[in-house]
């Protein structure tokens, strides 16, 4: 995803534990090491400030330890803030912390009916051009039906089907303007055939990628910040891309089945 002149919210990890599983990734059992989560969160933050992104950091709950994935809360259209409407009740109340604190920047903040499920920047990729809507898991059509009003331009749904990639952010991220990187067993037939239509060049991550979210990058002009554990492979398309590649360990996030994006809120 592109930022740049962008704020981006992110939340410090002092909560951040697996304490139930909603998404194939999670185990109870494995605990969020938090020396080495914090390192994570840091290094991440230090390199978007060296960036020039400006960072709000909205302040964790201790009854939300998946408030850390910020890019959930819901997404910014102009001076609105369309914020989401959980799936699972153990998340549903951030977005009330994300209401609060997103109007107070100074955003409009727009609520869906409540037979949507919409989580966020999980599902809703936009561009200036674009608007693509991840569904299947989380996010419901109904949502994409309320959010093609509000956006006032035709959405492009992308059917998921398999499990571990159950938001758009961790399977598809768009490159360029004609090129994008897709976790190609994510998407129903149909839903490949939709992205084939739409990009001249389409990048397929392999095992390895898939396996550190390597789609759930984030990216700042020509600085793409992105998982350390992808295959050199990838790593050396991106740089045929022209790409400034940074990479940044994120072990403890991939534990709750997230990576980079999940934790950037990007305006
Ligand atoms: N544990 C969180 C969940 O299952 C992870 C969310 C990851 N966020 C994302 N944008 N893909 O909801």
């Amino acid at each position: 995803m592109t930022a740049g002149n962008k704020i981006v919210i992110m939340c410090p990890p002092q909560y951040y534990q697996i304490e139930y599983e909603i998404n194939p990734w999670m185990k109870t059992t494995n605990k969020i090491n938090k020396k080495l989560v914090y390192r994570q969160y840091q290094t991440l933050k230090h390199i978007y400030q060296k960036l020039n992104l400006q960072i709000f950091e909205i302040e964790p709950q201790k009854h939300l330890p998946d408030m850390v994935f910020t890019a959930n809360y819901g997404s910014f259209h102009k001076d609105k803030f369309i914020v989401s409407r959980f799936k699972y009740p153990q998340r549903q109340e951030e977005a009330e912390y994300a209401k609060i604190f997103i109007k107070q920047l100074g955003y409009e903040i727009i609520d869906l009916p409540t037979d949507a499920v919409f989580e966020g920047q999980g599902d809703l990729i936009a561009t200036e051009e674009q608007i693509f809507c991840g569904y299947g898991f989380r996010t419901n059509r109904k949502a994409i039906k309320y959010l093609e009003k509000i956006y006032n331009k035709p959405i492009i749904g992308l059917k998921l089907k398999d499990p571990y990639y159950y938001h758009l952010d961790t399977c598809f991220s768009l490159l360029k303007k004609d090129t994008t990187m897709i976790n190609k067993q994510a998407f129903t037939k149909e839903s490949l055939n939709k992205i084939k239509n739409q990009f001249k060049k389409v990048i397929i991550t392999n095992d390895q990628d898939n396996k550190s979210l390597a789609c759930n990058n984030l990216i700042v002009n020509n600085t793409i910040i992105i998982s350390a554990d992808i295959s050199s492979n990838l790593t050396n398309q991106l740089k045929l891309l022209k790409f400034k590649v940074i990479k940044v360990k994120m072990t403890e996030y991939l534990k709750g089945g997230g990576s980079i994006k999940c934790i950037s809120l990007v305006s």
